[in-house]
């Protein structure tokens, strides 16, 4: 089985990225080499062919290819203007509608102040919603004091987010890792949704 960590930040180093690799260190920890840990840096695809939408480069196709293999994806993203980040918005734009069908989703994001840590429930869940994600685990927001520089100039998650971390894996493996392999709700035609109200 394969996992997907999508990393969203434009930035090197990057606190939205550090969050996202510690959650797949306790995931490799959890599961051992049953589990395929797969990592798609958005920064790395070519800007051109992001902006533009070129979707038969070669590179978006490969990055496309990439979630549709994974059954399990954890995106990462800094709260970019109450939101997440331009260069996630790009990429999940690339996305067919269906290309989160059946997969089970673990969204993360990084901000400098707790204000914006709903931004992962009103501005990104809705559109992974839209792209068909059959579950969508509740985020982990950590506020940039959370994530701090070793001398050594890496990123450390704090012990207490580290927590938070744990519980999010849990989470992932008694109801990501396990669910059974099914394609989730055919989708609804617009002229087809009914309001009741
Ligand atoms: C252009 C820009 C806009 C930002 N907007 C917000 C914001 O609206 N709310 C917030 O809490 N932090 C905001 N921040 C701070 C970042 O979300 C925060 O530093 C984040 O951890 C950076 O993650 P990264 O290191 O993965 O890029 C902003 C930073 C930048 C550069």
């Amino acid at each position: 089985m394969t996992v997907l960590l999508i990393a969203g930040s434009p930035s090197t180093p990057s606190r939205s990225t550090a969050l996202l690799e510690s959650v797949g260190e306790r995931l490799a920890r959890r599961h051992g080499p049953a589990l395929r840990i797969d990592r798609l840096v958005i920064r790395d695809l070519p800007a051109q062919a992001l902006l533009q939408a070129e979707w038969s480069h070669p590179a978006i196709e490969r990055a496309i290819a990439r979630v549709a293999e994974a059954r399990v994806v954890v995106v990462a993203t800094p709260v970019y203007k109450a939101a997440y980040s331009g260069v996630l918005k790009v990429f999940l734009d690339l996305l067919g509608q269906n290309a989160l069908k059946g997969k089970t989703v673990l969204p993360l994001a990084t901000g400098g102040s707790p204000h914006h840590m709903l931004a992962l429930d009103y501005a990104l869940r809705p559109v992974l919603q839209s792209l068909s994600a059959r579950h969508i685990l509740p985020g982990v927001y950590a506020t940039d004091a959370q994530i701090t520089l070793t001398p050594e100039g890496a990123y450390q998650v704090h012990a207490d987010l580290g927590e938070r971390l744990n519980e999010a894996v849990d989470v992932l493996a008694t109801e990501g890792l396990k669910l059974p392999a099914t394609t989730g709700f055919e989708p609804v035609h617009f002229s087809r949704v009914r309001c009741s109200v």
